[in-house]
């Protein structure tokens, strides 16, 4: 890791563990390891949203093409394997170019490689960072004739509210005023089909939540001890989100770069939020940010959906 990253990296581990309710960033779940495990979770059989996704892609790929049209550069938000742009990939005419940005430098730089055998003619630029902040594009992008944000797993659900109309806003800014953004979400649905998908029995998910302290560990020479923390994830119905925690099975003490922090019996450390929207929550927060659900596929369970996005101010 860069040093001005790993900077970044223990203030804000330092000033989440300093809050009352301790928290730290999903985004700090992807390094190596963490987006290996990821992957794993997307296999896992309670984890639907991967599965059920896909599946909207693959059974709607003609029209979402032919929605999006030819000579289209997608910039793809936190591409990971880079599996379900190929879908997209497949079925575009003439697609100009692919931008993958994503926070875990290593998976970015194999999958992007990985595509680029099987996309020989597309043109592939990587982008390794955090995309939350404003997204520079490589200057091959700015003439394209159209830009399309993907954004696909209903990553968008890690945001709170105003975060997310930002987020929005920033991909508006960047796909320009004939830009579209294709964007998956995941719906509300009975509670025990969401927690199942976060409680998995082969016990992924409580692996993936606990590398945050591992990496804590290994980058920031840290000192948890994974066994005297427990893998939470609860569903907060009155907004309609997953919480994951991390919590503490002993009263003990944990030092990070030579800081010290407290924990009592049972105390734990946020780590996300995954909101889940119905299509018209989802429709009024895409508004407040200047978009206009066009375009919406779903499942037949119901259980996610697929929105493509205009610009409300559309020439
Ligand atoms: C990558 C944010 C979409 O919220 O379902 C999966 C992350 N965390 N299992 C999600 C996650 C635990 C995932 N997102």
């Amino acid at each position: 890791m860069e040093i001005l990253e790993a900077k970044t990296f223990l203030d804000d581990v330092i000033n989440g563990l300093s809050l009352t309710q301790k928290q730290l960033s999903p985004k700090y779940f992807y390094d190596e390891f963490g987006a290996e495990i990821f992957e794993r979770i997307c296999t896992t059989p309670e984890y639907y949203p991967t599965r059920t996704e896909t599946m909207i892609l693959k059974n709607n790929v003609a029209e979402i093409a032919q929605r999006i049209g030819p000579n289209a550069a997608l910039i793809e938000y936190g591409s990971g394997a880079l599996e379900k742009v190929k879908i997209i990939l497949d079925a575009l005419e003439n697609p100009n170019a692919l931008v993958p940005l994503d926070i875990s430098k290593e998976q970015l730089n194999m999958a992007a490689k990985k595509i680029k055998t099987e996309f020989p003619h597309l043109n592939v630029l990587p982008l390794t960072g955090d995309f939350t902040k404003l997204v520079k594009l490589p200057k091959e992008l700015l003439n394209a004739e159209k830009k399309v944000a993907f954004f696909p797993g209903s990553t968008i659900g890690n945001f709170e509210k105003e975060g997310a109309i930002d987020f929005l806003k920033s991909v508006r800014a960047t796909v320009g005023e004939n830009g579209l953004m294709l964007i998956g979400v995941d719906l509300q649905k009975d509670r025990d089909t969401i927690l199942k998908a976060y409680n998995d029995e082969a016990g992924v998910t409580a692996e993936f939540n606990k590398n945050i302290l591992m990496r804590i560990n290994r980058e920031l020479d840290g000192n948890f001890n994974l066994n005297d923390f427990k893998h939470i994830a609860t569903y907060n119905e009155a907004h309609h989100r997953v919480e994951m925690h991390l919590r503490s099975l002993t009263v003990q003490t944990v030092c990070i770069s030579g800081v010290n922090f407290h924990f009592d019996l049972h105390e734990t450390i946020h780590t996300e939020n995954c909101y889940k929207y119905t299509h018209e929550s989802f429709s009024r927060l895409v508004e407040a940010a200047g978009f206009l659900a066009a375009d919406t596929w779903t499942d037949s369970e119901g259980l996610f959906t697929v929105v493509l996005l205009t610009s409300k101010f559309r020439q």
